[in-house]
């Protein structure tokens, strides 16, 4: 079964849809993610219900995360994240997927469950996999007593507040940001300096604002979207978290446009997905302004020579070659960046759905919560 929500009761306030209010209420949801979570004393976060001591938390040689849909998407840019201060090995891993293959249950490995709803039941049979294996589990969920919170016990919510529309943005967002947390949180315990600790929280304190200023220029991004709402395919390409971000812009455009949509590692592009760029398939590229930058424009400039269009959404004031659309992203922290790149693409979806005369709140053939195998 599926868990109906009567959106009757939910309120839109002024906006015309529930995806719409969702996306801009996402600086107030980020700061109740946040909200008594950052230690500027010890440059670190701390959070009410781990569960788990700094002695246990440290004897973790490995994380690993599991989700589903969007949930599942989040976990890989939060492994990246987690990575990347923290320098703890970390990946994600569908929770299906996972369950089903007879999973080796490691002490040593810390495994989260994310759930926005709480009730998904591929989500929920992996978590109560893992506990059967005497393995340690903590839930990153959204809903409060939800089925997955209660069966893990310990872990944080991401008091996001209610979500109504079938596909996730707020929740995705905060998600995200409670990988932030983690990864401040695990990363002070090992190797992070203080002083670095403490930039990742004035990142982290920021983020709502600049948030903010992003849905502020949503005009801009409607433009871009209706440029490109009547093609009938999409490629959606990064590298690191910058690949998970193109897998959660390809979802959300093809489960709320129902366009054609698929996702590529950046550098993969020219291992088979090259031969079907032409002009009439458009790709949305995720170009931050780090070490990989050049790398991400050659890769543009290959799909342009065979005529593709490219929209490129990225932290550099220009990018030096030939593109069709910029969509610029201010650059802040490398942690939390993810998440202002994450906005544009939300919009895109969005307004791409609208041009398109689709229902954006309730998708065909998709439910908010699947309960059922
Ligand atoms: C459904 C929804 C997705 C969601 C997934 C996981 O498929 O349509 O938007 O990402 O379930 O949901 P959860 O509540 O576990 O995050």
């Amino acid at each position: 079964s599926t868990i109906k929500i009567d959106t009757t009761l939910a309120s839109k306030g002024d906006h015309e849809h529930f995806t719409l209010k969702e996306i801009v209420e996402q600086p107030d949801a980020i700061r109740r993610t946040l909200s008594g979570r950052l230690d500027e004393r010890f440059n670190t976060a701390h959070f009410g219900g781990l569960n788990l001591n700094a002695k246990e938390l440290m004897a973790f040689k490995r994380i690993k995360i599991l989700g589903c849909g969007s949930a599942y998407i989040s976990g890989s840019i939060g492994a990246s994240m987690i990575e990347r201060l923290a320098r703890i090995p970390t990946d994600a891993e569908s929770a299906a997927e996972f369950r089903y293959r007879n999973p080796i249950i490691d002490p040593q490995t810390l495994y989260l469950a994310v759930s926005q709803s709480g009730e998904t039941y591929d989500t929920l049979t992996a978590v109560q996999e893992i506990q059967r294996k005497g393995g340690t589990v903590l839930g990153i969920v959204n809903v409060v007593g939800s089925s997955i919170a209660r069966q893990c016990g310990a872990g944080m919510y991401l008091h996001a507040g209610p979500e109504v529309a079938v596909v996730s943005t707020k929740t995705f967002a905060c998600t995200l940001t409670a990988f932030a947390l983690l990864a401040l949180h695990i990363g002070r315990m090992r190797d992070v300096s203080p002083a670095e600790g403490a930039n990742v929280i004035r990142a982290l304190n920021e983020l709502p604002q600049q948030i903010q200023s992003l849905i502020d220029r949503r005009t801009e991004f409607e433009q871009v979207a209706k440029k490109y709402a009547d093609y009938h395919r999409a490629y959606f390409i990064g590298r690191c978290e910058g690949f998970g971000l193109a897998r959660e812009g390809a979802l959300k455009l093809k489960e709320i446009s129902y366009i054609h949509a698929e996702a590529y590692p950046a550098s993969e592009l020219k291992h088979g997905p090259l031969a079907l760029i032409d002009e009439q398939t458009p790709t949305f590229a995720i170009v931050p302004d780090d070490d990989l930058l050049a790398k991400n424009l050659s890769t543009l400039a290959e799909i342009k020579t065979r005529k593709g269009p490219v929209v490129a959404i990225g932290q550099s004031e220009a990018l030096n070659v030939e593109i069709d659309d910029y969509i610029h992203v201010p650059r802040y922290h490398p942690l939390t960046d993810p998440i202002l790149l994450l906005i544009p693409l939300q919009f895109l979806a969005y307004y791409t759905a609208l041009a398109r005369d689709c229902d954006v709140d309730q998708p065909r053939n998709l439910a908010k919560s699947v309960t059922v195998e």
